[in-house]
């Protein structure tokens, strides 16, 4: 290997003693590849195993913890036992390299658009109408708030049984605990709204009552991670700023969290500046780099795409997450260590069975493009991809074209 390049292959250890011998990790991605009760597929589980080598950390899409908390037809979730066998194997074919096995898992609030289809609720912190959703949004009772967190619970016991090396809490990109998190979205006036104190409590709940479980049901070490959007700013309409982030983000490296994981999207995003507060104009990611001060690793994401990106966000954080870039390139991290970084490819015209890259990424090309990593002509060969009949929601008779 290029010397330039040794450092994406130090190893590192997080806080409960696991070490990674490298820095590469697979971003959460849903690629609605599964059934339509939530468990995975051969297509699921063949797309692991293909990427196995891709990062010293692979992590799972968001799985959702409730049955009343989907967002899209056919994405996996790990609400009941049934979705034990799959995760299961999923997990070994995660594993099956020698990278450690992450479970995402979250609670989509108010997005859970499949499940105001087919249920007719979507919860969220408060009862709102926003313009952007067309169904509106149902405030969680104080039992609905608990079955939630216990939920998280329930999602580590089987993560555990299931093989996993620890999981992910998804508390970032607007789903239920970043609704929380948020002024936005958050307008309740008892304990779990209000101060940034109030507003950081759910996320804390679930952080505890993870741990607890973990502890309760293994004593091997577990890594427990935490994803965050850093900001949450669309135009005038302030959810929360870095400033609140550092708040929620010292509260969880203080509990002993085991690495952050920084949720930011678009071309060379990892870099991007803050908008506002305390920090504006600084990289959101080493401000938080620098307040974390080495007592858990920050996992930074957003456009990284190539061994020189690779190597310039290892400036900003630990490790360096590929979303998009592992989709189509999931061999970057090995070209890199084995000298062949001019084989490095984002263009897949006719490798899609050797990428084993399932129909069901059609439906989330929406996705792809908006990051912005991905060339037109691999968006095209996407969109060219054959989806079958029984592939077709039959509730409403959606189509993905
Ligand atoms: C198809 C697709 C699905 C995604 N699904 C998830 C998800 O399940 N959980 C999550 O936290 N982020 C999800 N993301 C965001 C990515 O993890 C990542 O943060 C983002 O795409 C930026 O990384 P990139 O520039 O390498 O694509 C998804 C992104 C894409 C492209």
């Amino acid at each position: 290997m290029n010397s330039k390049y040794e450092s994406l292959f130090s190893p590192l250890a997080f806080p409960n003693g696991v070490e990674v011998p490298g820095r590469f990790v697979m971003a959460p991605m849903v690629i609605n590849s599964s059934n339509a009760d939530g468990t995975v597929t051969d297509a699921d589980i063949a797309y692991f195993k293909r990427r196995a080598k891709t990062g010293q950390l692979l992590i799972t899409a968001a799985c959702y913890n409730d049955i009343l908390a989907q967002w899209l037809d056919y994405q996996y979730g790990i609400f009941d036992d049934k979705h034990l066998p799959g995760m299961t194997e999923m997990a070994q074919a995660m594993k099956s390299e020698g990278a450690k096995a992450i479970m995402q898992v979250y609670h989509t609030g108010r997005e859970a658009s499949v499940t105001y289809r087919d249920y007719g609720v979507a919860y969220g912190p408060s009862s709102i109408q926003f313009p952007f959703l067309d169904y509106p949004v149902t405030g969680m009772s104080e039992r609905k708030i608990h079955d939630v967190i216990s939920f998280f619970g329930d999602a580590t016991r089987r993560a555990i049984k299931a093989g996993f090396d620890g999981l992910e809490i998804h508390g970032a990109n607007h789903y239920l605990i970043q609704q929380f998190f948020s002024t936005t979205s958050n307008k309740r006036t008892d304990r779990w709204g209000g101060s940034i104190e109030n507003r950081a409590a759910f996320a804390l709940a679930i952080f505890d009552e993870v741990k607890r479980v973990a502890k309760e049901e293994t004593a091997e070490p577990f890594i427990v991670g935490y994803r965050i959007s850093p900001e949450e700013i669309h135009g005038s309409d302030v959810g929360y700023t870095l400033d609140d982030s550092l708040y929620l983000i010292e509260q969880l490296v203080s509990k002993g969290v085991d690495y952050i994981h920084s949720s930011l999207w678009g071309v060379d995003s990892y870099k991007n500046k803050a908008e506002m507060g305390m920090y504006e104009n600084q990289p959101i990611n080493q401000v938080i780099k620098s307040a974390i001060n080495k007592r858990c690793p920050l996992i930074v994401v957003g456009g990284i795409s190539s061994a020189d990106t690779a190597l310039d966000a290892l400036e900003y954080g630990d490790m360096v997450a590929m979303a998009a870039a592992a989709i189509v390139e999931p061999d970057l991290a090995e070209k890199i260590r084995n000298d062949r970084i001019e084989e490095i490819t984002l263009d897949i015209a006719g490798r899609l069975e050797e990428l084993k890259i399932p129909y069901g990424v059609k439906t989330v090309r929406w996705i792809l493009e908006s990051s912005g990593t991905l060339p037109q002509a691999t968006l095209d060969v996407i969109d060219a991809l054959e989806v079958p009949d029984h592939y077709i929601i039959a509730s409403d008779q959606r189509t993905f074209n």
